[in-house]
């Protein structure tokens, strides 16, 4: 029989056995990788067109990245924040460079920089705006996604992310997204900030109408409220710019990072802000274990470098395109909407068809790994090292998924 032969359906059984099920993944079960490319315990090959919800923009294993994890790994791997080791300001400085920003705050993963980032603010809404104690309020957007603490929760409307996860944090208040003069009526005097995916990707990669951000811009800079942007999924070249905030000239407060700044290979995230911003902070007041640690700075430091020579920017801004037009093509052929920016997409298949999830199924079955979102949403966010004759490859198998 097949299963004997075959170990992924063996694979993914022990792996339903033993696990929590707050996933539910395809059944698909890898074990190498190289660039765009994945191979499972069956030999059987894929192109990765999730590249781990971008947190693998430059690749499976770049070369630069492993050198720089490897070197490191022989060095020093911890030494918590009691001590500086010889990484940690030059990530510091060459990211805060890269942001336009005085000052970096380095923790690990993308919820913990969220959690920095309301911290910082509610903290420099008492000490610097003077928003009376216990009174500070954020304005977030409907549609959010911005991690799974129990915080980040209470103000997502996701009521699978939210539902019996209760009681509740206060001090947040959600408007519809992209929608100015909502956002302007929700904001009062102890409004400290304005936290926002510059695109929701978790949404189905949802732009805003153009000029939404700059009001945002806009109207922070006149309330004395700090723009927060989480570009923890859209940030560091996914969008065809360093941040999706400057498709519009936009330079929010605050720059909450994540994802790819830890190469795929550790979790790495930063909040980056100038000094009037995260200077309120003063020790014992913030801190995480391994926020800032050598082998996550020694990677992202490499990371910093690759996205300043802005290769991967014009390669996705480029191959964006190429990606947009062969979508396109495909709308009214089983897609009811695209929505591009850079190699980032979010396509709609008829409901009529198949569900997001079913059609992801077959793409996989076909070779391509990509994974639905909400109902029948597909996000494709392919590393950014993706060719050209690559991106046609995976349009090509979803046309034919699409045709039945
Ligand atoms: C915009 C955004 N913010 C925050 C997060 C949370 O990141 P993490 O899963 O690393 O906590 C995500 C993860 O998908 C995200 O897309």
């Amino acid at each position: 029989m097949v299963d004997d032969i075959l170990r992924t359906p063996g694979a993914v059984r022990d792996a339903e056995r033993w696990t929590a099920h707050n996933y539910h993944p395809l059944p698909v079960v890898i074990s190498s990788a190289e660039g765009a490319w994945l191979t499972d315990v069956d030999g059987k090959r894929y192109l990765d067109c999730l590249a781990g919800y971008s947190a693998l923009n430059f690749g499976h294993r770049h070369p630069q990245l492993i050198a720089a994890a490897h070197a490191q790994l022989d060095r020093l791997t911890l030494t918590s924040r009691a001590f500086i080791h010889d990484q940690f300001a030059d990530f510091c400085r060459e990211l805060a460079e890269l942001c336009g920003k005085d000052l970096v705050l380095p923790m690990n993963t993308g919820a913990e920089a969220v959690e920095t980032g309301i911290k910082v603010a509610r903290k420099w809404g008492y000490q610097v705006k003077g928003v009376p104690a216990g009174q500070a309020n954020i304005v977030v957007a409907e549609g959010n996604f911005h991690g799974r603490t129990t915080t980040i929760v209470s103000f997502s409307t996701d009521e699978d992310a939210r539902a019996d996860f209760g009681p509740y944090t206060p001090g947040f208040t959600v408007v519809p997204y992209g929608d100015l003069d909502a956002l302007t009526a929700a904001i009062d005097e102890n409004t400290v900030a304005v936290l926002l995916e510059p695109i929701q990707g978790e949404q189905g990669v949802v732009v805003p109408p153009e000029g939404y951000l700059p009001g945002v811009r806009q109207v922070c800079t006149d309330r004395n409220v700090l723009f927060i942007a989480d570009e923890i999924q859209s940030g560091l070249g996914r969008t065809g710019a360093t941040f999706a905030c400057d498709h519009e000239g936009v330079v929010p407060d605050m720059y909450l990072l994540g994802k790819a700044l830890g190469g795929g290979i550790v979790p790495v995230s930063a909040v980056a802000a100038n000094s009037d911003v995260l200077g309120v902070l003063k020790p014992g007041q913030h801190g995480s274990t391994f926020g800032g640690n050598p082998l996550a700075c020694a990677v992202a430091i490499e990371v910093v470098r690759l996205l300043a020579t802005g290769e991967f920017q014009r390669r996705s801004s480029e191959l964006g395109e190429r990606l947009r037009a062969g979508l396109e093509g495909l709308v009214g052929k089983g897609l009811v909407a695209v929505r591009v920016r850079g190699l980032w997409a979010g396509l709609d298949i008829d409901p009529t068809l198949m569900s997001g999830r079913e059609a992801c199924e077959r793409l996989a079955a076909r070779g391509v790994l990509a994974k639905d979102t909400h109902g029948s949403t597909i996000r494709l966010a392919p590393p950014l090292v993706i060719s050209e004759e690559e991106i046609d490859l995976a349009v090509a198998q979803l046309a034919e998924v699409l045709a039945g």
